[in-house]
């Protein structure tokens, strides 16, 4: 296999800089591959272990450098240092943790194999609370391997593989229908404002938000995007700058103070947003910062949508008062890259998501079609 190595070699977790069209890996033959399974048979050089590799986009937009994962536990890692992050992308990465997990099992028969496959659901489930993609994801896994038990060890290991990579396909169908609904509301000519990256990166390819840009731009809209930088961890400037400059479709980068701003002098007409967990009355969590837009959004007349696969709403909570907001490390304010930005020992907070409540968006884009108030009963259905 023709991988070029990386020098940076962890300890428990190798890193390579690979490419995918090389190899007979399950990749989407995208522009971006976020997440890439491979099968991997015993040979002289290797045991048999399949790998999950994750574009590591702590290391975006400098290297381009992706993860070799062999246990799942590295899988839990990387969600939860955020080397993949964006709840479609979360939930993939969850379900090929199990199916690794489970080709590492040495359990001898069904019970066993249960009971190990419900320690790494448990422990895949701790890695980031707010996007429900994650527990959607895992609960799918569980649900599947629970119906196996007439199955051989062989046989449950083979079908967990095969559920988590059709997890992966239908992630990229399902964006590719949420975007074709999302361009119908995009003007020619639109300037488009989004928060965060909801993007290829963000699932397993193509995107949600970003998923509506693409399929605007190729239908021949002559569309431009302002991406907020969306401080603390960047997606906006790392990873949406980079992949709508990648792929050639006009953004503008801004800081997210300039929102208010580019809104109230004219410069944005639609904005579209990704979403983390959505309730039953249309509530949305999404990236610290959207509140803000969405609000904004308002003041300034601006149609404010939500494009998010179903697997993100969460219909068993009322209200978007429920939902679990992530508290990341202060440290991730305090300084970027390793590098203090603030004052030592400033005190800091880092809550990563927010909540807009339903009243501010506009409409909710899924793979199944548009969306509108009274989201109650829109999303109902
Ligand atoms: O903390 P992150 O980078 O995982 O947050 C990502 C977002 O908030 C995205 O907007 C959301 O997950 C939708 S991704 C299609």
């Amino acid at each position: 296999m023709e991988i070029t190595e990386n020098s940076r070699y962890g300890s428990d977790q190798r890193e390579r800089v690979i490419n995918p069209e090389l190899f007979g890996l399950i990749s989407g033959g995208l522009m971006i591959d976020t997440i890439i399974w491979e099968d991997r048979q015993k040979t002289n050089h290797q045991e048999a272990a399949s790998c999950v590799h994750i574009l590591d986009q702590t290391k975006l937009p400098l290297e381009t450098v992706y993860l070799e994962c062999t246990h799942w536990e590295q899988v839990a890692d990387a969600i939860s240092r955020m080397c993949i992050r964006g709840a479609p992308a979360i939930g993939v990465a969850a379900a090929m943790g199990v199916a690794l997990g489970a080709q590492g099992s040495k359990a001898e028969d069904f019970s066993e194999l249960s009971k190990e496959l419900e320690v790494i659901c448990q422990g895949l489930s701790k890695t980031r609370p707010t996007a429900v993609n994650l527990f959607w994801a895992l609960d799918k896994m569980r649900r599947a391997a629970e119906s196996m038990g007439n199955l051989t060890i062989a046989q449950i290991k083979e079908r967990l593989r095969d559920k988590a990579v059709q997890m992966w396909q239908e992630d990229i169908d399902i964006c590719r229908r949420i975007g074709k609904h999302g361009a119908d509301l995009i003007p020619e000519g639109a300037s488009i404002l989004t928060h965060c990256n909801a993007g290829a990166l963000a699932t397993a390819g193509y995107g949600t938000a970003l998923g509506v840009v693409r399929a605007a731009h190729s239908q021949g809209k002559n569309i431009r995007v302002y991406a907020d930088e969306t401080r603390p961890f960047l997606q906006g400037a790392r990873l949406t700058a980079w992949e709508l400059h990648q792929e050639g479709i006009p953004v503008t980068l801004i800081t997210d103070n300039m929102a208010g701003h580019f809104m109230s002098r004219g410069k944005i007409s639609v904005i579209v947003v990704g979403a983390d967990r959505i309730a039953a009355n249309g509530d949305v969590a999404n990236k610290i910062g959207t509140y803000t837009v969405a609000v904004l959004a308002r003041e300034n007349g601006i149609p404010f949508y939500v494009a998010a696969p179903r697997s993100t709403l969460d219909l068993s909570l009322s209200s978007g008062a429920d939902i679990p907001i992530e508290e990341r490390d202060p440290n991730e304010v305090t300084h970027f890259h390793g590098y203090p930005i603030a004052p030592a020992g400033v005190v800091a907070a880092h809550p990563a998501f927010d909540v807009t409540p339903a009243r501010y968006v506009t409409a909710i884009i899924t793979e199944d079609g548009i969306s509108r108030p009274p989201y109650n009963e829109s999303l109902a259905k």
